[in-house]
């Protein structure tokens, strides 16, 4: 510095700035939502952007089950040393038996291997950087809409993204046999993406019978399931809303999935989550797990411990679990609750076009048909945060919210 100081003043024009080139990012599309959100000094603003749960008061709390478990494990943990690089057995043994039950043929037969990871994200980038390294003429396969971070992840992984049909516009539901149809064009040794449940952006899921045909397409082709399943428990309930998994993972299939416990146990910001390799026996599960770990020690080396701390102590304690349930249950049955309360406040409101679709989905999220005006003016005239696509969080509504929200809705469709 004191050199620098002592420099004739020509020379220092002639410092290369290598950062002055590099723009602006433009915002995040979910996440910066947020930020616009804390900065709203509106006192009547509504969050429906991000996905994280919010009570009847619009309160994001602690579940109660997780406050015993953190307690449990203040007074138990004995050391702070490092975790391995796949993270804590126990954990790992968790997330399968939440996955699939404890006595299910993926589990027994250890064909399954787990690594814990920093949330679902850090879980699909992990995915992103196998791909990449070790099958890297695979192409991922996105439905068409999907989470907007989808696409940024494995692209910035270096793997190429396409996409197929999912949503029906006019329908509001699942574009079935056009998704069908483009699976049957996807070249073998391709990964196909698909969410588990509770699909984000749209709320809409296949029935069972679909999962069904949808596991048979892709494993007649020859391509790779990639899960996203970050909201078991959403929609139907913990098992119920595992039969994409069921439908998939039959007799020897290969398959990956990326949990999440962001929004079922409410973790959010301990970035806990999951990358589970299914392969056709043991020995290849350990053998891709080998890399997979790898592949891990040159990213983040190994994992953070709180969040799966705290999922693995809920889930060995039968007491605890029991209660996690019920306020799992406890959560989705306000957002149910919610759905059908916002379609009968619009119509009350006035509203004629038809919202009742969005009783039929499931999860956080729906996809409301707002346009991008609509979602802009709703922002800017009543401090209501909505998600560019017209994706709205069902979780963000409250009783108390609910009349502005609609009287809001109601003008900007009339407009
Ligand atoms: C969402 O879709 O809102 C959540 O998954 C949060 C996020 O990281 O985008």
């Amino acid at each position: 510095m004191k050199r620098l100081a002592n420099l004739p003043l020509a020379c220092l024009a002639t410092v290369n700035r290598m950062f002055e080139t590099i723009e602006t990012a433009p915002a995040d599309p979910i996440l910066g939502l947020t930020a616009a959100f804390r900065q709203d000094s509106n006192p009547e603003k509504i969050n429906l952007g991000v996905g994280v749960y919010q009570d009847a008061e619009g309160r994001t709390p602690v579940l109660e089950s997780v406050k015993a478990a953190e307690a449990v494990i203040l007074h138990g943990e004995t050391s702070k040393g490092y975790l391995p690089i796949a993270g804590s057995p126990e954990y790992a043994r968790a997330v399968q038996e939440l996955m699939f039950t404890a006595t299910h043929e993926v589990v027994r037969s250890g064909r399954v291997a787990t690594s814990q990871t920093p949330g679902g994200t850090g879980a699909l980038r992990v995915v992103g950087n196998f791909l990449q390294t070790m099958l890297p003429k695979a192409r991922i396969w996105m439905s068409e809409p999907t989470w907007p971070n989808h696409p940024k992840i494995f692209g910035a992984a270096g793997v190429e993204v396409q996409t197929y049909p999912y949503f029906d516009a006019e329908q509001n539901g699942l574009a079935f046999d056009k998704m069908l149809a483009a699976l049957e064009t996807i070249p073998a040794g391709d990964v196909v993406l698909l969410h588990g449940c509770c699909h984000n952006p749209s709320g809409i899921d296949p029935s069972a019978e679909q999962w069904q045909a949808i596991a048979e397409v892709v494993h007649r082709r020859g391509l790779l399931p990639l899960v996203d399943f970050a909201y078991q428990g959403f929609g139907e309930g913990l098992r119920e809303d595992a039969v994409a998994l069921e439908a998939l993972c039959q007799a020897g299939r290969e398959m990956l999935i990326c949990s999440s416990f962001s929004k079922n146990f409410g973790l959010y910001r301990e970035r806990v989550g999951a990358l589970s390799v299914v392969a056709a026996d043991r020995e290849s599960a350990t053998r891709v797990q080998s890399q997979v770990m790898a592949g891990i020690r040159a990213n983040y080396s190994n994992p953070p411990s709180h969040g799966a701390a705290v999922v693995t102590t809920i889930h060995g304690d039968p007491q605890l679990h029991s209660q996690w349930e019920a306020e799992l249950r406890t959560m989705r049955q306000r957002i149910n609750g919610m759905r059908t309360l916002f379609v009968e406040t619009l119509q009350a409101k006035g509203v004629d076009r038809d919202f009742s679709f969005i009783t039929r989905q499931r999860g956080m999220f729906s996809f409301s048909g707002l346009t991008r005006p609509q979602v802009d003016r709703l922002r800017e005239e009543y401090s209501i945060y909505i998600v560019g696509s017209g994706r709205i969080n069902v979780a963000g509504m409250t009783a108390g919210n609910m009349d502005r929200l609609c009287d809001a809705i109601a003008t900007v469709l009339k407009d």
